[in-house]
């Protein structure tokens, strides 16, 4: 079964069980709470981008470049890649899916703001996503920065493990994140994107009292890890 290991904010690497390495918004080098530099990551086989924002996406363009690694992320925001150098890249766009060598990857809506961070002409600026992941047998969905939104109801019997933000502000608070697990209804649910600034902070032991038995919460202190 793959493995997941959270930096803090809703960065994540993923470990398959055939070793293909896979990051999920990389935000390592500036990101108050990450557990490593990205300089320390190693071998990296993917890299998976649900939006442009800095918070999400500033490391994913070096790192591309120290790693070799694919770039997957919307149409507009792999077409800004390619003109920053990144050739090894592959487009998707909300509602479509790819099957990739460790698995399948689909984007899904996200309600939030769509610059991207580095494109100082704008023409890059695509929809933010959330990632549907089906890797070992097993369904992950990060649901990357989003309002509560209807949509999240036709996740329903595909997540196992749900990735939602709780921090309020930008995002989702925990009163929506419990609606979006009444959506999804996934066995495991990680709240994300809280608690690396003061403007988001929450307490993540409210939003497990607050889910109940409706889902079981994982709270992962950056470094954690969980086995899907
Ligand atoms: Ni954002
Ligand atoms: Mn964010």
């Amino acid at each position: 079964m793959a493995s997941l290991t959270y930096h803090g904010h809703s960065t994540f690497s993923l470990r398959t069980d055939d070793g293909t390495r896979i990051v999920i918004d990389p935000f390592f080098d500036d990101n108050p709470v990450s557990d490593v530099k990205r300089s320390e990551l190693g071998h990296v086989d993917f890299i998976l981008c649900t939006h442009g924002h800095t918070d999400h996406f500033v490391d994913a363009l070096p790192l591309a470049r120290e790693t070799g690694a694919m770039l997957v992320a919307t149409y507009e925001i792999v077409a800004f890649a390619g003109t920053q150098g990144i050739e090894n890249s592959h487009p998707l766009h909300i509602g479509g899916g790819r099957d990739f060598p460790f698995g399948r990857v689909k984007m899904t809506p996200a309600i939030h703001g769509g610059q991207v961070h580095g494109d100082d002409t704008g023409q890059y600026t695509t929809n933010p996503a959330g990632l549907l992941i089906n890797v070992d047998g097993r369904a992950l969905y990060h649901a990357g920065d989003t309002a509560l939104t209807m949509d999240m109801q036709l996740l329903r019997g595909q997540v196992d493990v749900a990735l939602l933000p709780i921090g309020d502000n930008f995002t989702m608070g925990p009163d929506d994140a419990v609606r979006a697990v009444e959506f999804i209804q996934p066995e495991v649910v990680v709240p994300i994107h809280y608690n690396t600034w003061p403007m988001i902070e929450q307490d993540p032991e409210r939003f497990r009292d607050l889910v109940g038995d409706r889902a079981r919460v994982e709270v992962l202190e950056p470094g954690g890890q969980l086995t899907l």
